[in-house]
């Protein structure tokens, strides 16, 4: 729906989310151990994967990072790309999990607007 609309999808918190979520690291797509076998059989870190994942599947990512060491990381993403395998091995790791409220359902009364054409 949105290739056809050329809708660009951003990622919301697209590391996992920032420290302001309460959410411990070791609970982060970070520490999946999927994604950090990928990431070593890449030598790069695990939060470049997840990044690059986005990046070529065409979604904009724009990580929050205050550590030298991540900003870097999340800016050095053009020495590799991700064989279609390991895309398709981390679209399967799929949760249904949501940080945030549900798109579909979390401003229903905003679906009362009238929106013009
Ligand atoms: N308006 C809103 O309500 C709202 C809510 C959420 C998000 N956002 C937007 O989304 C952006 C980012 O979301 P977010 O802050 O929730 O979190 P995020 O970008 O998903 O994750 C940030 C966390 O990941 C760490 N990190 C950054 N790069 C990493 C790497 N390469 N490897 C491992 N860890 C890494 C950061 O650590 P360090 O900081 O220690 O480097 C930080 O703890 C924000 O800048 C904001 O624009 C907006």
């Amino acid at each position: 729906m949105c290739d056809k609309h050329e809708i660009y999808v951003y990622c919301w918190s697209p590391l996992g989310s920032g420290t302001w979520s309460g959410v411990p690291t070791s609970a982060k797509p970070v520490a999946d151990p999927m994604i950090i076998n990928i990431a070593e059989k890449y030598g790069v870190s695990a939060g470049q994967v997840i990044l690059k994942w986005d990046l070529q599947q065409g979604r904009i990512a724009i990580p929050k990072a205050e550590s030298e060491k991540n900003m870097k990381a999340n800016l050095d993403l053009n020495s590799f790309d991700l064989r279609a395998e390991d895309i398709i091995a981390i679209n399967q790791l799929n949760r249904n999990h949501r940080y945030g409220g549900d798109p579909d359902t979390a401003y229903q009364g905003n679906m009362k607007m009238h929106v013009s054409e």
